[in-house]
């Protein structure tokens, strides 16, 4: 995990801590930012290491094919169920499970849920045997889980279960200090992958990809660094094997920038005279038409 920034070196200290104990964790962040990345890297850093790593996405299945993938099924527990089959959570045991986009989960499935956190037991669909849990869970969302509550879609006896500890992966904008090492780390591993010579990315290139916001985080940045390994010719990625629409997209992030208030104009064209003036408060007040009294005044309130 790679972590200059201190949002990021944040969640990776709580990660550290929290990786010994048995705590369930929450973990949030935009999509592509890095959630599973590090909800697998607390369970490596874990004492259960060795054991499996168990991962479920909420999204794809719908409501009773979940719960038959985390709980299991007894035969005949429903119309297909054949022959009897162990859950997710049993095949977790003594390791970890983490159950990715947490707010699809259904009502029913919540409260299952809630039930084997509070209690550390549950039996296979259709079953009477109860089962005991003994594996970590890790859940993630993008989502506001807190919103979803307001909103009667998610459980607050959940959410306050799930919220042990709560870790947050910063989106890749916010972060942009660990930019030239996951470039580095992405063009490595895609040189590799494809068998290509890159070895570098060039000035140019760098710029613009540092330049880039990033709405799909650290995925997005993944693609693009796949894709110009692909097309790049040499040992050097150039700006032309960056996809086409990333110039403009910085030149549209750039037209958006939060507007300036009057104050702010006001310290930003103060701070740009007195550097043309070489520091000159008399020829700086003069330009700017004001009192040389008035321009220490603003100097000493912008703090210039
Ligand atoms: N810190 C990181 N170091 C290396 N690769 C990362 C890092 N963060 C994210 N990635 C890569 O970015 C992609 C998206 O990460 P992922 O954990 O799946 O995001 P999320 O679960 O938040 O949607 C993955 O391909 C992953 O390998
Ligand atoms: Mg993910």
């Amino acid at each position: 995990m790679f972590a200059r920034s201190p949002g990021m070196r944040e969640a990776i200290g709580l990660a550290e801590r929290v990786s010994s104990t048995d705590s369930n964790v929450l973990i949030t962040g935009e999509s592509g930012a890095g959630k599973d990345v590090l909800a697998s890297w607390i369970h490596w850093k874990s004492p259960r290491a060795a054991q499996s790593l168990v991962k479920i996405d909420c999204a794809t299945l719908p409501g009773e094919l979940l719960e038959a993938e985390l709980f299991g099924y007894e035969r005949g527990a429903f119309t297909g169920a054949s022959e009897a089959k162990p859950g997710r959570f049993e095949a977790a045991q003594k390791g970890t499970v983490v159950l990715d986009e947490i707010a699809h989960l259904s009502t029913d499935a919540q409260a299952k849920l809630l039930r084997v956190i509070e209690t550390r037991e549950f039996e296979r669909l259709g079953g009477r045997k109860t089962i005991k849990l003994d594996a970590r869970l890790i859940v993630l969302t993008n989502v506001d889980l807190a919103g979803a509550v307001k909103a009667g879609r998610f459980r607050e006896d959940l959410l306050y279960r799930l919220d042990v500890i709560h870790i947050r992966v910063p989106p890749l904008r916010e972060r942009k200090d660990d930019l030239s090492k996951l470039i580095e780390h992405f063009v490595q591993h895609y040189a590799a992958k494809h068998g290509r010579k890159v070895e570098r990315v060039a000035a140019p290139a760098l710029a613009l990809l540092q330049a880039y916001d990033y709405p799909g985080n650290a995925r997005e940045l993944a693609n693009i660094i796949e894709r110009a390994v692909i097309v790049a010719h040499g040992k050097r990625l150039e700006e032309e094997d960056l996809p086409q629409g990333l110039s403009a997209a910085v030149s549209a992030q750039k037209n958006k920038a939060k507007p300036l208030s009057l104050a702010e104009l006001e310290a930003a064209y103060i701070a740009e005279t007195l550097a043309a003036t070489k520091g000159n408060k008399t020829e700086c007040a003069r330009i700017l038409g004001i009192s040389r009294k008035n321009l220490y005044e603003k100097i000493a309130r912008y703090k210039l």
